[in-house]
């Protein structure tokens, strides 16, 4: 299964998305420093507040963050992913964190947070 790569920044906070890994040594590099593999689930955040909650009705996978969007705390986007495709919602603050995407099969949902990073939720 297709798993998102993302790379990032911590001296500025630029997060790119690694579409073929090179698989070398060189990695990616910004602000003159090796950039840091983002992995799922793995910041020390509460899990309830971040992992999408995802739901599967009438073709269409819905998906619902129980997150606060404020200015400087927010999902910044969800992502549906599968080996064939992947779609992205961008959300900011003054949206609520609550999309839809067509159906897909054997699809891994994401969930971007701009403090606390990424989350997913893998469907059965
Ligand atoms: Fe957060």
């Amino acid at each position: 299964m297709r798993e998102l790569l993302l790379k990032k920044c911590n001296n500025c906070n630029a997060l790119i998305k690694v579409i073929n890994d090179c698989n070398c040594k060189c990695s990616f590099v910004c602000c003159d420093e090796i950039m840091e593999t983002v992995n799922a689930n793995s910041t020390d955040a509460s899990i309830e507040k971040h992992k999408p909650i995802v739901k599967v009705e009438n073709n269409k996978i819905k998906v619902k963050v129980d997150h606060v969007m404020e200015s400087d705390h927010y999902i910044e986007w969800i992502c549906v992913l599968n080996d064939k495709e992947e779609k992205y919602i961008y959300l900011d603050s003054s949206d609520i964190a609550e999309v839809e995407f067509d159906y897909v099969d054997n699809a891994t949902v994401y969930s971007y947070c701009n403090k606390h990073g990424l989350w997913k939720t893998t469907i059965e």
